[in-house]
């Protein structure tokens, strides 16, 4: 922690050196611990300031803490979005290098750990409810840990309900700490009282984090962290901190280390992907220069998620028009078809400018796959606006879209705006916009049928463990009949029926060329 951070939260006592020795020499913390007590503040959280990013590989489990977890289990619980899957495996990394084995089920865990989102009212609720439930259990199981970390850690007014209201949680920290799980794990046990640790800014990029990543088939890969955009309604600005990018030749590395050890798809990932390498001051290196030297490297698939229209630049349309390993599926949030809201959402770009950049993507890769994320009912948003978000979506003819309702959210500009529509109104607007989206869906999904396409074997359908599921280039979600040798394999498969969302087909062999990708 520096000093800034430090400056930035309210610290009521400190803890002491976790390799301080005591007067007899040996060596006794518990005698030198003392609570700390950090808390948020998105006023901090919202300055952006010019220091630089530090690079650290210095992660590493302190000699006292190693076999903490020896003969303990854990179970994280994940609510938000691919970065917050990806700290999960991170936290779970770090459990592991302290003795923890995982388990699948609350009840035989020693730590319980709720990695949460605060994007939106009803994520937040879940875990609200989810704390409720869990007082029984830590009744129970009085020794069990029970923390709170994720996105809503980074809230204060979450901070302040907790504290009030849900003394049984044991530990609180945010999402620029998780490299101090082993201190806050080793404080809670030591603690009677509730340990609260979170940084209002970002800290360093710490490099050599453990990983115990989820499958071995598809792998997440962070690029950057945090985001500068500013979104009037997003709470993302405040709870991930200012934009920082990894240096190229870590993610390189990391991606060429999952390649040699037999991952098939990366997934790359930034709340805005295209804002890559604006922050480095050395180089010029931004994320068209990064697909391209990560198209040389041999692993079948890499994605991206998530970018923003504003900053996609030409560049990389070309890189992404080399195809290879570069799939053909771009997640383009465009969030409101009208000028106006997206004015007052700071979008920073016209629908006139959105429909350009999408004109050029299919000049450059005319059967590319476009995905959106479309919010409905944001502040005094009039029914000649919504439609024009609808006449937007059937122009564009997205493959498909995640569609939210606007909610409101503590300390962002929108959350302060009046708001005159009414929320009987707002779902109707989202089932009519879903109905659409169904609807082009379906079409879209019709124009398979009777084609072979590559689909990337993940497992077992969730529904028949006869039936073998994946997905295309293009994320369609396959089922279809076949050998379990082809889990974690690429194979070709006959589309014989198209659903509104999912293909389903039959296993072709191996030299029969791919129709649609
Ligand atoms: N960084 C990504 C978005 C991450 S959040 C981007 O800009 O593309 C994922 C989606 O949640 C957003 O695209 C938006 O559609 C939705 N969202 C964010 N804040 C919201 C809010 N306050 N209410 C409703 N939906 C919201
Ligand atoms: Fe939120 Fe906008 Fe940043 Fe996306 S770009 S995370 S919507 S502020
Ligand atoms: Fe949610 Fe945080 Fe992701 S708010 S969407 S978990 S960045």
């Amino acid at each position: 922690m520096n000093e800034q951070q430090r400056a930035s939260g309210k610290i009521t006592t400190e803890a002491a050196p976790a390799d301080k020795k005591s007067a007899t020499g040996e060596k006794d913390y518990s005698k030198y611990f003392q609570r700390v007590y950090i808390a948020p503040s998105l006023k901090d959280a919202k300055r952006r300031g010019k220091e630089a990013v530090r690079y650290l590989k210095d992660f590493s489990i302190p000699d006292h803490l190693r076999g903490m977890g020896d003969g303990r289990k854990f179970y994280i619980r994940t609510y938000g979005c691919q970065m917050n899957e990806h700290d999960t495996e991170v936290m779970a990394g770090i459990f592991m290098e302290l003795g923890y084995q995982p388990t699948e089920e609350p009840e035989d865990a020693d730590v319980i750990l709720l990695n949460t989102c605060a994007i939106r009212e009803n994520a937040e609720n879940r875990v609200f409810g989810e704390l409720g439930h869990l007082k029984s259990l830590k009744r129970e199981k009085p020794d069990l840990l029970l923390g709170v970390c994720g996105c809503m850690a980074q809230e204060e007014s979450v901070v302040n309900k907790i504290l009030e209201k849900h003394q049984h949680v044991d530990m609180i920290f945010g999402t620029h700490n998780i490299h101090r799980l082993p201190h806050i794990l080793y404080e809670a046990y030591m603690s009677k009282e509730m340990v609260v640790e979170v940084w209002s800014k970002e800290g360093d990029i710490i490099e050599n984090l453990p990983k115990a990543r989820k499958g071995n088939i598809k792998a997440w890969v962070n690029i950057m962290y945090g985001c500068d955009k500013f979104c009037t309604y997003c709470i993302v600005p405040y709870t991930r901190g200012k934009e920082r990018s990894r240096r190229p030749e870590d993610i390189i590395r990391e991606v060429r280390e999952l390649a040699a050890q037999g991952y098939k798809e990366i997934t790359l990932l930034g709340q805005n992907v295209n804002a890559y390498g604006k922050d480095f001051t050395d180089i010029q290196y931004r994320f068209g220069d990064l697909m391209d030297d990560l198209r040389k490297i041999d692993i079948p698939r890499i994605r991206f998620t998530t970018s923003h229209p504003r900053d996609f630049d030409d560049h990389l349309i070309e890189v992404l028009a080399k195809r290879g390993n570069l799939v053909e599926h771009i997640h383009l949030p465009v969030q409101s078809g009208s000028n106006q809201i997206l004015k007052i959402m700071a979008r920073k770009y016209t629908r006139e400018q959105y429909l350009e950049l999408v004109r050029k993507i299919r000049a450059a890769i005319p059967d590319v796959s476009l995905t959106t994320d479309i919010i409905v009912g944001f502040p005094n948003e009039t029914d000649e606006q919504f439609e024009e978000t609808l006449s937007l979506y059937r122009e564009v003819e997205f493959d498909s879209a995640y569609t939210f309702i606007y909610s409101p959210r503590e300390g962002t500009p929108a959350a302060r705006m009046k708001d005159n529509v009414p929320m009987e109104v707002k779902k109707e607007r989202l089932e009519r916009l879903n109905k659409l989206v169904s609807e082009i869906s379906a079409k879209k999904m019709k124009e398979y049928e009777g084609k072979v396409v590559e689909v990337l074997v993940e497992g077992e359908s969730k529904t028949n463990p006869d039936v073998l599921s994946g997905y295309t280039r293009k994320n369609k979600l396959v089922h279809f009949k076949g050998p379990k040798s082809a889990i974690g394999q690429l194979v070709k498969v006959k589309i014989t029926e198209a659903k509104t969302w999912t293909l389903s087909g039959e296993m072709v062999e191996e030299n029969v060329p791919v129709e649609v990708k």
